[in-house]
């Protein structure tokens, strides 16, 4: 069945879907994209109000920031998806954009006096609600519409490196300054210029740099251009976010300040030592904050972003205490504490997310983590696509189900070679028992852990298995405290994965990191199978934490688990008590994101058309 047909059956389905007769516009929007209509003239439409009469009454009955949100994101979803990944262009949702803004207002920035750039200007998502609340301060104080915006052209900026955004984001500005608060302005006004920030010549010192800049790796040919300008920075390969945080600090004056939306990956991943350094020598970190949700905050990628603020450090030095935050999902803000920064390039740690600790380590549990040996693009000629003597199972990333099975044969659809040639008594060909994890997850797959035990009788049957780069396997010694079936059930749980997720960002998984997660005491595994896995390895954090007097709670269908906030004396909370605490946390959230998952709706249905 085609993907239209999909689409008309699942319409169907949906009869009572509010967004069905918008798929009929974006059906609409889509022939004219066939017809060479550039995203820009679409979204340029939807501005001026004369767009397709449907999508422009939807985009109408959303508030503002929404509604521009809206815009920029069906922007970047007309674009060639390769160009949109190569941009970065994921738009920062409005309840980031004001929460970045009062952090940085809190560490003392002044929109009325200082002079603030956003290096990556996308939609404009800050430019517009900083204009808008310095307009406002400057027609409460009787400026005339002329003087509001040489005000604005002086003190305001953006650039972006797509043409057509950055008229759209021009378009943007134009249409709130016009539209809320009556300016008159020339055709021309702007305050994003377009252009590539990373080559900009200009060193004009700011206040404060603002902005979510793209991320990725640079890849080899990037790495060749940029090594040099960024050499104090580059310590593995370069990430196009780092660049622009760099580069930030570069043009701000003593005491200014950066804040930028960027993914967690600087705070403890190895490739960012140098990074961590070379901040923490120019700058102080003012604060580190979290967003409780990883989906459906930007739409279309799952990424684990951090609010981080910087401040240039002044010639006389102060002595400045990290703060961390957690923007929770109904846009609330809860106090974590201090996260601990060095200046050594040693990894950052984030204070304790409320996760209890368990206090176990996988060497604890009898296991050691080591990474896939095969660099398979550099021993190609040793890949084969049948087994003869002296070849080994090849162990791909692939081979990890979803739902934490191994299964060898699904290398084949990664590539046709599951086997490679290794001398019998190669070092790295592993015998044992043990669990094979991907070393980077999708970023669409919901868990950053993914691994599954390799059966004893796989192993034994080949001898040993070789693994590639992108596996890591975690190995029993001679006294493993639980099989690696378990291990792995544990590995793949909520309760691991959220611990893992607060002290690394990334989508890579690294083995020392894995060797770093803490664990409940694996003596409390003991009944654990898939079924009840979330439940017993819940419990058996809270029983670690709390002492073996917690009481098992009867009914393991609704445990949700305990977190430090609701811990009383150390062993005489009861799990079912601390549970209610917790449970009634989670429950007040939820609010603040609905406005953007109706924006999501929004596009993802424009997206399924595509
Ligand atoms: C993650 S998006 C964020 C956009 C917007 N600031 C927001 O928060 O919604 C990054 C933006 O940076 C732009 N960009 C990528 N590389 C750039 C560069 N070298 N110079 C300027 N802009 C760039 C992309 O086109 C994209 O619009």
């Amino acid at each position: 069945m085609s993907v239209y047909k999909n689409q008309r059956k699942a319409e169907a389905v949906r009869a009572d879907d509010p967004y069905k007769k918008l798929s009929s516009v974006i059906r609409q929007a889509r022939q004219n994209i066939s017809q060479k209509v550039m995203p820009g003239a679409l979204c340029l439409r939807l501005i001026n109000g004369d767009g397709p009469t449907q999508l422009q009454r939807l985009i109408n009955g959303l508030a503002p920031e929404d509604r521009d949100h809206a815009i920029a994101n069906i922007y970047t979803l007309l674009l060639d998806q390769r160009r949109r990944r190569e941009l970065g262009a994921y738009f920062t949702p409005p309840h980031l954009v004001n929460h970045l803004l009062s952090r940085l207002q809190q560490f003392g920035l002044d929109i009325r006096k200082h002079r603030i750039h956003d290096p990556a200007a996308g939609g404009a998502a800050f430019i517009v609600p900083i204009a808008r609340r310095l307009v406002i301060h400057l027609k409460a104080e009787g400026f005339s519409d002329e003087n509001i915006l040489s005000d604005l052209r002086g003190r305001l900026s953006g650039m972006e490196i797509d043409r057509g955004l950055a008229v759209v984001a021009n378009a943007l500005v134009r249409r709130m300054l016009r539209g809320e608060f009556g300016l008159k302005l020339e055709r021309e006004f702007s305050l994003i210029s377009q252009g590539n920030s990373l080559k900009s010549e200009d060193d004009e010192k700011v206040d404060a740099i603002i902005g979510n800049p793209p991320y990725g790796k640079v890849g080899a040919e990037g790495n060749k251009q940029w090594r040099e300008k960024f050499s104090d920075i580059a310590g593995g390969q370069l990430n196009l976010y780092s660049m622009f945080v760099r580069q930030g600090l570069d043009r701000l004056k003593p005491g200014g300040l950066l804040g930028f939306i960027v993914p967690m990956s600087f705070i403890g991943g190895p490739e960012f030592s140098l990074f961590r350094k070379r901040i923490t020598e120019m700058a102080d970190v003012l604060a580190i904050d979290l967003i409780e949700k990883r989906v459906d905050v930007f739409l279309d990628v799952v990424q684990d972003a951090t609010i981080v603020v910087l401040q240039r450090k002044f010639d006389a030095p102060k002595s400045i205490v990290p703060t961390c935050a957690m923007v929770q999902a109904d846009a609330s803000i809860k106090n974590l504490g201090v996260p601990i920064v060095t200046n050594d390039g040693k990894p950052w740690r984030l204070p304790s997310t409320g996760l209890l600790e368990g206090g176990f380590r996988l060497s604890d549990y009898g296991y050691t983590a080591t990474v896939g040996h095969l660099v398979a693009n550099r021993q190609s000629d040793r890949l084969r696509k049948k087994k003869n003597k002296g070849d080994w199972p090849l162990i791909w990333a692939k081979a990890i189900t979803s739902n934490g099975k191994f299964d060898h044969k699904r290398g084949l659809e990664h590539t046709d070679k599951i086997w490679v040639t290794a001398p019998e008594n190669a070092p790295y060909i592993i015998r044992k028992a043990c669990v094979v994890l991907q070393r980077t997850s999708n970023r669409k797959q919901k868990r950053r852990l993914n691994a599954a035990a390799i059966p004893k009788s796989f192993i034994k049957r080949h001898g040993g298995v070789v693994g590639e780069n992108h596996v890591i396997f975690l190995i029993a010694g001679e006294k493993p405290r639980i099989t690696p079936q378990r291990l792995a059930i544990l590995m793949n749980s909520d309760s691991v994965n959220r611990r893992f997720e607060s002290m690394s960002g990334t989508v890579s998984v690294s083995a020392k990191l894995l060797g770093e997660i803490d664990l409940p005491d694996p003596a409390l595994l003991g009944n654990m199978n898939r079924s009840n896995a979330e439940y017993v390895i819940a419990t058996a954090y809270a029983k670690s934490f709390f002492g073996q007097q917690v009481k098992q709670s009867s009914s393991p269908n609704d445990i949700t688990e305990p977190t430090m906030q609701n811990r009383g004396a150390k062993g005489e909370e009861s799990l079912g008590s601390v549970k209610r605490l917790y449970k009634a946390g989670r429950e007040t959230g939820g609010a603040g994101y609905m406005q953007s998952s109706k924006l999501y709706a929004l596009c993802g249905t424009f997206n399924q058309i595509r």
